[in-house]
């Protein structure tokens, strides 16, 4: 894609991030930098069952993708219908499935153990009670070994990570703005 190209896109998802900013959390996508980052759990080696949450307009959908194998599959979860419609358009791959929902309803719909989980969806707009409820409902679903990784723009949501995930790590990355990735183990 030439770089006339990728400005335009990065307009027009920074324009609807704005204009949905109570949902969204956030006014421009994650940076380059975070959607290497956050994927760098996922198992390489072997066919994977990962869940996204919080697609958007897929730039970490397509970062999961290029790093999974090519009978592995992703389940993306999207609050925006617009959204997705827009990604099942931009990113046609058998192996992505997207689901029009919120992650708290992942456990009812997604019933295998879980490889990994890649997440941006904002912990700060969300009660301590759903906020809790996806935490916990993500550890039950995944499988031992497995890392749950979420971006955020604060460190403040890590202490509930902590409170059920058995190890946890969290990376800064200096921009404008800042961005805190989580990476959690279920042992
Ligand atoms: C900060 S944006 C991140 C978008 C993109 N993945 C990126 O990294 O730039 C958060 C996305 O989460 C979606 N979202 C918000 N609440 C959600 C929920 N409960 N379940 C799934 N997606 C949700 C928003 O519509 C938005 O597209």
């Amino acid at each position: 894609m030439s770089n006339k190209k990728r400005l335009k896109q990065k307009l027009k998802t920074s324009l609807e991030f704005s204009k949905n900013l109570f949902v969204t959390g956030a006014i421009t996508e994650t940076s380059p930098k975070v959607e290497l980052e956050i994927c760098r759990h996922i198992p390489r080696n072997r066919d994977v069952i990962i869940v996204e949450f919080g697609m958007g307009h897929g730039n970490i959908t397509k970062a999961i993708l290029n790093k999974i194998s090519p009978n592995s599959k992703l389940y993306s979860f999207e609050v925006n219908k617009e959204f997705c419609d827009y990604v099942r358009k931009s990113i046609p791959d058998e192996r992505l499935e997207i689901i029009t929902d919120g992650a708290e309803n992942m456990s009812k719909l997604i019933n295998e153990k879980i490889d990994g989980i890649i997440s941006s969806i904002p912990f700060s707009f969300f009660s301590k009670e759903k906020g809790m409820s996806i935490i916990q409902n993500a550890y039950d679903s995944l499988s031992t070994e497995a890392y749950y990784s979420q971006v955020l723009y604060t460190k403040f949501n890590f202490k509930k990570f902590q409170m059920i995930f058995d190890v946890c790590e969290i990376k800064k990355f200096y921009g404008i703005p800042t961005e805190y990735i989580y990476h959690c183990q279920k042992k």
